[in-house]
């Protein structure tokens, strides 16, 4: 008997489930390089953000050798997203040359035994769909879901995992609440209309996929959304702080999972939304990253979901990353075992901290992983944790500044470096068991 063997006997390991997935995760837009058919491009190019994307990490070009890097980490699975604007770079009419791209990403990634997970939506619209109003034109979600049946139809065989949209409600905030994120909209009024078509269009991707497996006699696939989740906690005891924290986590946390699960939603406002049909989830992505102290002095602040506090009194409740968002390893597990409630496979399809310091990240890592597989062992159906992110990279309007990844790149050169952090991830993902006293 081996000496890990005898560890795992004593109880001194968490052990992780056989075929757990393995690895990290990357987006289209932020790691690409040259997107130039989408509505983030033409926004980088008006100077509404800090820095451009411009040839990003060049994945485009070597997506083989990330691969292998990936590989040599012990991941066993990739989440990546397929850019809709290289797809279809004008309407209806399909790029053989991008899909075909694509094509030997996938076959890139079987050939050192990466299980891909594909993302078909996150955060950048083609121009063209841009201009006609992008999620408010009527036709987004049967678009959608066009381009989806393409995907599947092209690429599809053997994928077994697929996530429709990422982040739908970080893209709702930002892109028509702040303003930050294209179309730069300040808006709140168009918020249902914007929430009702991602919604549609998730049902209509769903579809679309299930149905392309059907008709070509493949076997079953699973399709989910990657939700991103937050742990709110009261800023103080008083009850308008708590109604707060309990009206976001159903808006922020739960409201679409709700509704893709029963095929309808209520938005507090007495909007209703009905969606073509019930349940088109078969598992949910979350990714976690965070939590916020939510204050409400009653209708002083913005509504009844409060504020998000920043005072000094909670300063010392946890570190904070390279953007000072909290580090809550607890938070992991509060939402698995939230989510739980829902029966369905829970991957957590992103988790990571943006820091100039690497040993932050392994201790990031490893006390995520410490709460997730305390959930697990709990009974939580957790299918596989993916790492946010393989590479550095465009961090949106933050620019290349924040460094998420397990892979530093240097812009410069394009060359990759290997983090220590990534090593001891490496452990991990290589023996699935975490020493417990670590
Ligand atoms: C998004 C990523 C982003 C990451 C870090 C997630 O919400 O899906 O695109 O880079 O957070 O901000």
């Amino acid at each position: 008997m081996t000496l890990e063997h005898k560890n795992v006997q004593d109880g001194k390991y968490h052990v992780f489930p056989k075929g757990f997935l393995w690895g990290a995760a990357t987006s289209s837009h932020q790691v690409e390089g040259d997107n130039i058919h989408n509505d983030w491009w033409e926004w980088e190019q008006t100077g509404k953000v800090k820095e451009s994307s411009g040839k990003a990490c060049e994945h485009w070009t070597r997506f083989h050798e990330d691969f292998k890097l990936a590989k040599s980490l012990h991941h066993n699975s990739h989440r990546f997203s397929i850019e809709w604007s290289r797809i279809e770079p004008h309407e209806g009419e399909f790029s053989e040359a991008a899909i075909s791209h694509y094509r030997q990403m996938i076959q890139s990634l079987r050939s050192v035994g990466l299980e891909p997970i594909i993302t078909l939506h996150h955060f950048t619209l083609p121009l063209w769909l841009a201009k006609e109003g992008g999620w408010l034109s009527n036709r987004s979600p049967q678009l959608f879901g066009r381009y989806a049946q393409k995907v599947a139809e092209s690429l599809g065989e053997g994928i077994r995992y697929w996530m429709t949209i990422n982040e739908p409600e970080v893209y709702i905030f930002k892109s028509y609440l702040t303003g930050e994120w294209p179309p730069g909209e300040k808006a709140p009024e168009k918020v249902y209309k914007v929430a009702s078509h991602l919604l549609k269009a998730h049902v209509f991707a769903y579809d679309a996929i299930q149905d392309t497996f059907q008709k070509l006699n493949r076997p079953p696939t699973q399709v989910g959304i990657a939700k991103h989740v937050a742990v709110f906690s009261p800023c103080s005891s008083s009850l308008w702080d708590r109604i707060s924290v309990w009206l976001r986590n159903l808006m922020f946390n739960h409201l679409f999972i709700k509704a893709l699960i029963k095929g309808r939603i209520f938005y507090p406002g007495f909007f209703r939304i009905q969606l073509p049909r019930m349940k088109t989830l078969d598992f949910i992505g979350l990714n976690y990253y965070t939590r916020d102290f939510v204050a409400n002095k009653g209708f002083r602040t913005p509504g009844v979901f409060g504020d998000v506090c920043t005072s000094k009194h909670h300063s010392d409740v946890g570190k904070k990353n390279f953007l000072s968002w909290e580090i809550y390893p607890k938070g992991l597990f509060l939402l698995v075992k939230d989510f739980s409630r829902y029966h369905l496979p829970i991957l957590i399809s992103e988790n990571g901290i943006c820091t100039e310091h690497d040993e932050e990240r392994w201790q990031f890592i490893h006390d995520h992983l410490k709460h997730l597989a305390k959930a697990i062992e709990e009974g939580a159906p957790v299918i596989g944790y993916l790492y946010w992110s393989l590479l550095d990279n465009f961090e949106w309007a933050e620019g290349f500044a924040p460094q998420f990844g397990l892979v530093e790149v240097d812009y410069k050169t394009q060359g990759r470096k290997i983090r220590p952090s990534a090593k001891a991830y490496a452990q991990v993902c290589k023996t699935g068991l975490l020493l417990k006293e670590d």
